[in-house]
Protein backbone atom coordinates (compact mmCIF):
# COMPACT_ATOMS: atom_id res chain seq x y z
CA UNK A 1 0.00 0.00 0.00
CA UNK A 2 1.04 2.99 -0.98
CA UNK A 3 -0.85 6.10 0.39
CA UNK A 4 -0.59 7.99 3.71
CA UNK A 5 -3.35 8.41 5.49
CA UNK A 6 -4.60 11.69 4.87
CA UNK A 7 -6.72 12.46 7.94
CA UNK A 8 -3.54 12.22 10.06
CA UNK A 9 -1.29 14.26 8.02
CA UNK A 10 -2.78 18.03 7.94
CA UNK A 11 -6.03 20.15 5.75
CA UNK A 12 -6.88 18.49 2.59
CA UNK A 13 -5.48 21.19 0.28
CA UNK A 14 -2.16 21.32 2.54
CA UNK A 15 1.08 20.44 0.78
CA UNK A 16 1.69 16.73 1.47
CA UNK A 17 5.35 14.77 -0.01
CA UNK A 18 4.75 12.18 -2.60
CA UNK A 19 2.31 9.91 -0.99
CA UNK A 20 5.11 6.84 -1.69
CA UNK A 21 6.40 8.60 1.42
CA UNK A 22 4.38 7.37 4.10
CA UNK A 23 5.59 5.23 7.09
CA UNK A 24 5.18 1.61 7.87
CA UNK A 25 3.76 3.25 11.13
CA UNK A 26 0.32 4.42 9.60
CA UNK A 27 0.32 1.53 6.96
CA UNK A 28 -2.82 0.00 8.59
CA UNK A 29 -4.77 3.32 8.68
CA UNK A 30 -3.48 3.82 5.03
CA UNK A 31 -5.69 1.11 4.24
CA UNK A 32 -8.86 2.67 5.18
CA UNK A 33 -9.85 4.62 2.86
CA UNK A 34 -9.35 2.34 -0.20
CA UNK A 35 -11.12 -0.32 1.50
CA UNK A 36 -14.11 1.78 2.21
CA UNK A 37 -14.39 2.16 -1.27
CA UNK A 38 -16.07 -1.51 -2.01
CA UNK A 39 -18.98 -1.16 -3.47
CA UNK A 40 -18.82 2.27 -4.63
CA UNK A 41 -19.20 3.42 -8.25
CA UNK A 42 -16.70 6.64 -9.06
CA UNK A 43 -16.65 8.38 -12.47
CA UNK A 44 -13.85 10.09 -13.63
CA UNK A 45 -14.26 13.20 -15.63
CA UNK A 46 -12.58 16.13 -16.95
CA UNK A 47 -11.81 17.32 -20.66
CA UNK A 48 -9.50 15.86 -23.26
CA UNK A 49 -6.00 15.97 -21.53
CA UNK A 50 -7.22 16.33 -18.40
CA UNK A 51 -4.92 12.96 -17.42
CA UNK A 52 -7.68 11.02 -15.71
CA UNK A 53 -7.11 7.81 -16.82
CA UNK A 54 -3.01 7.69 -15.26
CA UNK A 55 -5.07 8.58 -11.82
CA UNK A 56 -7.78 5.70 -12.31
CA UNK A 57 -5.28 3.06 -13.13
CA UNK A 58 -3.11 4.43 -9.95
CA UNK A 59 -6.77 4.07 -7.62
CA UNK A 60 -7.18 0.59 -9.15
CA UNK A 61 -4.04 -0.52 -8.40
CA UNK A 62 -4.43 1.04 -4.51
CA UNK A 63 -7.66 -0.65 -3.80
CA UNK A 64 -6.65 -3.95 -5.53
CA UNK A 65 -3.67 -4.17 -3.38
CA UNK A 66 -5.90 -4.05 -0.26
CA UNK A 67 -8.40 -6.52 -1.62
CA UNK A 68 -10.83 -4.79 -2.68
CA UNK A 69 -12.17 -6.17 -6.34
CA UNK A 70 -12.69 -3.41 -8.93
CA UNK A 71 -14.29 -2.91 -12.20
CA UNK A 72 -13.48 -0.66 -14.74
CA UNK A 73 -15.32 0.54 -17.64
CA UNK A 74 -14.83 3.15 -20.25
CA UNK A 75 -17.38 5.11 -22.30
CA UNK A 76 -18.32 5.09 -24.80
CA UNK A 77 -17.32 1.25 -24.96
CA UNK A 78 -16.73 -1.04 -22.38
CA UNK A 79 -18.90 -3.73 -23.33
CA UNK A 80 -19.05 -5.52 -27.15
CA UNK A 81 -21.77 -3.89 -28.22
CA UNK A 82 -20.37 -0.36 -26.20
CA UNK A 83 -17.26 -1.05 -28.18
CA UNK A 84 -18.97 -1.04 -31.64
CA UNK A 85 -21.05 1.93 -30.75
CA UNK A 86 -17.64 3.53 -30.09
CA UNK A 87 -16.32 2.45 -33.49
CA UNK A 88 -19.19 4.26 -35.05
CA UNK A 89 -18.69 7.23 -32.94
CA UNK A 90 -14.71 7.39 -33.72
CA UNK A 91 -14.58 7.36 -37.65
CA UNK A 92 -14.06 10.63 -38.73
CA UNK A 93 -16.18 9.66 -42.21
CA UNK A 94 -19.42 8.90 -39.49
CA UNK A 95 -21.87 12.02 -40.41
CA UNK A 96 -24.07 12.29 -38.08
CA UNK A 97 -26.62 14.69 -35.97
CA UNK A 98 -25.71 16.20 -32.35
CA UNK A 99 -28.88 14.21 -31.28
CA UNK A 100 -27.65 10.95 -33.02
CA UNK A 101 -24.99 11.44 -31.19
CA UNK A 102 -25.80 11.85 -28.26
CA UNK A 103 -27.87 8.87 -27.68
CA UNK A 104 -25.22 6.70 -29.43
CA UNK A 105 -23.26 7.86 -25.95
CA UNK A 106 -26.41 7.24 -24.21
CA UNK A 107 -27.23 3.81 -25.94
CA UNK A 108 -23.73 2.71 -24.91
CA UNK A 109 -23.97 3.50 -21.69
CA UNK A 110 -27.28 1.82 -20.93
CA UNK A 111 -26.05 -1.37 -22.12
CA UNK A 112 -23.05 -0.44 -19.82
CA UNK A 113 -25.04 -0.16 -16.96
CA UNK A 114 -27.38 -3.50 -17.19
CA UNK A 115 -24.83 -5.72 -18.56
CA UNK A 116 -21.59 -4.77 -16.41
CA UNK A 117 -21.61 -1.53 -13.57
CA UNK A 118 -25.51 -3.11 -11.81
CA UNK A 119 -24.18 -6.49 -11.51
CA UNK A 120 -20.41 -5.14 -10.58
CA UNK A 121 -21.81 -3.27 -7.26
CA UNK A 122 -24.25 -6.18 -6.84
CA UNK A 123 -21.41 -7.87 -6.00
CA UNK A 124 -19.29 -5.19 -3.78
CA UNK A 125 -17.29 -4.33 -6.69
CA UNK A 126 -15.94 -0.98 -6.59
CA UNK A 127 -16.72 0.34 -9.91
CA UNK A 128 -14.49 3.28 -11.80
CA UNK A 129 -15.87 4.30 -14.45
CA UNK A 130 -13.99 6.64 -17.55
CA UNK A 131 -16.44 8.98 -18.43
CA UNK A 132 -20.45 8.81 -17.64
CA UNK A 133 -23.50 11.40 -17.84
CA UNK A 134 -21.76 14.60 -16.89
CA UNK A 135 -19.27 14.14 -20.41
CA UNK A 136 -23.02 14.29 -22.00
CA UNK A 137 -23.68 17.37 -20.29
CA UNK A 138 -20.83 19.01 -21.11
CA UNK A 139 -19.96 17.87 -24.87
CA UNK A 140 -23.43 17.55 -26.43
CA UNK A 141 -25.24 19.85 -23.80
CA UNK A 142 -22.80 22.46 -23.24
CA UNK A 143 -20.37 21.96 -26.17
CA UNK A 144 -23.03 21.20 -28.96
CA UNK A 145 -26.17 23.05 -27.52
CA UNK A 146 -28.60 20.12 -26.70
CA UNK A 147 -30.84 20.85 -24.25
CA UNK A 148 -30.14 20.17 -20.51
CA UNK A 149 -33.63 18.64 -19.65
CA UNK A 150 -33.46 16.45 -22.57
CA UNK A 151 -30.25 14.98 -21.43
CA UNK A 152 -31.64 14.81 -18.49
CA UNK A 153 -34.98 12.71 -19.80
CA UNK A 154 -32.77 10.28 -21.85
CA UNK A 155 -29.94 9.98 -19.15
CA UNK A 156 -32.81 8.75 -16.86
CA UNK A 157 -33.14 5.96 -19.10
CA UNK A 158 -30.30 4.79 -19.69
CA UNK A 159 -28.48 4.88 -16.59
CA UNK A 160 -31.14 2.89 -15.07
CA UNK A 161 -31.91 5.78 -12.43
CA UNK A 162 -28.39 5.06 -11.15
CA UNK A 163 -25.85 7.64 -10.17
CA UNK A 164 -22.71 7.69 -9.07
CA UNK A 165 -21.38 8.23 -5.90
CA UNK A 166 -19.13 10.24 -6.76
CA UNK A 167 -17.30 12.04 -10.11
CA UNK A 168 -13.94 13.29 -9.76
CA UNK A 169 -13.64 16.15 -12.03
CA UNK A 170 -10.01 16.76 -13.20
CA UNK A 171 -9.88 20.12 -14.71
CA UNK A 172 -6.97 21.62 -16.35
CA UNK A 173 -7.29 24.60 -18.55
CA UNK A 174 -8.15 24.43 -21.85
CA UNK A 175 -4.56 25.86 -23.47
CA UNK A 176 -2.62 23.07 -21.00
CA UNK A 177 -5.48 20.49 -22.18
CA UNK A 178 -5.24 21.41 -25.97
CA UNK A 179 -1.49 21.08 -25.34
CA UNK A 180 -1.33 17.80 -23.49
CA UNK A 181 -3.61 15.89 -26.61
CA UNK A 182 -1.29 17.19 -28.99
CA UNK A 183 2.03 16.24 -27.53
CA UNK A 184 3.51 19.41 -27.13
CA UNK A 185 4.23 21.56 -24.22
CA UNK A 186 1.29 24.40 -22.99
CA UNK A 187 4.07 27.43 -23.33
CA UNK A 188 5.19 25.86 -27.25
CA UNK A 189 1.77 26.69 -28.98
CA UNK A 190 -0.87 24.87 -30.79
CA UNK A 191 -1.06 22.01 -33.49
CA UNK A 192 0.93 23.93 -36.22
CA UNK A 193 4.12 23.22 -33.99
CA UNK A 194 3.61 19.66 -33.36
CA UNK A 195 4.96 16.77 -35.94
CA UNK A 196 2.11 14.86 -38.15
CA UNK A 197 2.31 11.48 -35.84
CA UNK A 198 1.64 13.92 -32.83
CA UNK A 199 -1.50 14.52 -34.35
CA UNK A 200 -2.40 11.13 -34.88
CA UNK A 201 -3.57 9.55 -31.74
CA UNK A 202 -5.57 6.72 -30.48
CA UNK A 203 -8.39 8.37 -28.75
CA UNK A 204 -11.64 9.42 -29.93
CA UNK A 205 -10.91 13.30 -29.42
CA UNK A 206 -7.53 12.70 -31.55
CA UNK A 207 -10.00 11.31 -34.75
CA UNK A 208 -13.54 13.22 -35.59
CA UNK A 209 -14.01 14.39 -32.57
CA UNK A 210 -10.75 16.46 -32.45
CA UNK A 211 -12.54 18.79 -35.45
CA UNK A 212 -14.10 20.67 -32.97
CA UNK A 213 -13.39 24.67 -32.70
CA UNK A 214 -11.54 26.00 -29.58
CA UNK A 215 -15.40 27.64 -28.33
CA UNK A 216 -16.47 24.06 -28.22
CA UNK A 217 -13.71 23.36 -25.98
CA UNK A 218 -14.02 25.96 -24.09
CA UNK A 219 -17.80 25.63 -23.43
CA UNK A 220 -16.82 22.03 -22.39
CA UNK A 221 -14.34 23.33 -19.67
CA UNK A 222 -16.93 25.53 -18.61
CA UNK A 223 -19.69 22.99 -18.12
CA UNK A 224 -17.19 20.97 -16.25
CA UNK A 225 -16.64 23.67 -13.53
CA UNK A 226 -20.19 24.57 -13.33
CA UNK A 227 -21.68 21.08 -12.73
CA UNK A 228 -19.41 20.95 -10.08
CA UNK A 229 -20.13 23.52 -8.30
CA UNK A 230 -24.12 22.86 -8.98
CA UNK A 231 -23.89 19.35 -7.13
CA UNK A 232 -21.10 19.81 -4.60
CA UNK A 233 -21.60 16.92 -3.03
CA UNK A 234 -21.52 14.49 -5.71
CA UNK A 235 -18.15 16.22 -7.58
CA UNK A 236 -14.83 16.78 -6.61
CA UNK A 237 -13.66 19.27 -8.53
CA UNK A 238 -9.37 18.44 -8.64
CA UNK A 239 -6.62 20.83 -10.08
CA UNK A 240 -5.11 18.18 -12.61
CA UNK A 241 -2.47 20.77 -13.88
CA UNK A 242 0.43 19.13 -11.22
CA UNK A 243 2.48 15.58 -12.78
CA UNK A 244 1.10 12.45 -11.93
CA UNK A 245 2.09 12.62 -8.59
CA UNK A 246 0.64 15.49 -7.37
CA UNK A 247 -2.53 14.65 -8.90
CA UNK A 248 -3.05 11.41 -7.10
CA UNK A 249 -2.09 13.13 -4.02
CA UNK A 250 -5.08 14.96 -4.25
CA UNK A 251 -7.37 12.31 -5.10
CA UNK A 252 -6.35 9.90 -2.07
CA UNK A 253 -6.83 13.46 -0.14
CA UNK A 254 -10.21 13.99 -1.28
CA UNK A 255 -11.10 10.26 -1.62
CA UNK A 256 -9.98 9.77 2.01
CA UNK A 257 -11.59 12.56 3.32
CA UNK A 258 -15.28 12.30 1.69
CA UNK A 259 -15.38 7.98 2.67
CA UNK A 260 -13.66 7.19 5.72
CA UNK A 261 -14.70 8.83 9.12
CA UNK A 262 -12.87 11.54 10.57
P1 LIG B 1 -11.59 8.79 -25.47
O1 LIG B 1 -10.80 8.38 -26.65
O2 LIG B 1 -12.27 7.71 -24.73
O3 LIG B 1 -10.62 9.61 -24.57
P2 LIG B 1 -10.67 10.15 -23.09
O4 LIG B 1 -11.93 9.73 -22.40
O5 LIG B 1 -9.45 9.54 -22.48
O6 LIG B 1 -10.59 11.63 -23.24
O7 LIG B 1 -12.59 9.91 -25.91
C1 LIG B 1 -13.82 10.04 -25.42
C2 LIG B 1 -14.41 11.24 -26.12
O8 LIG B 1 -15.82 11.12 -26.17
C3 LIG B 1 -14.09 12.54 -25.43
O9 LIG B 1 -13.72 13.50 -26.38
C4 LIG B 1 -15.40 12.94 -24.82
C5 LIG B 1 -16.40 12.30 -25.73
N1 LIG B 1 -17.69 12.01 -25.09
C6 LIG B 1 -18.80 12.77 -25.41
O10 LIG B 1 -18.71 13.68 -26.24
N2 LIG B 1 -19.99 12.49 -24.81
C7 LIG B 1 -20.13 11.47 -23.91
O11 LIG B 1 -21.25 11.24 -23.39
C8 LIG B 1 -18.97 10.69 -23.58
C9 LIG B 1 -19.06 9.55 -22.62
C10 LIG B 1 -17.77 10.99 -24.20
Amino acid sequence: MTAVDYRESGAPTATLGPVSQASPSNTNSNDAWPRALAGKFLVFEGPDGSGKSTQMKRLTEACQAVGVQVTTVREPGGTSVGEQIRSVLLDPSSEMTLHCEMLLYMASRAQLVEETVRPALASGHLVIADRFLTSTFAYQGAGGGLLAEDIKAVGRVATLGLSPDLVLIYYVDVDTATARTRGVPATTGKKKSATAEALRGVTLFDDRIERRSDEFRRRVHESYLAQAKADPAHHELLDAKGNAEQVWDLTARALCARFTKP
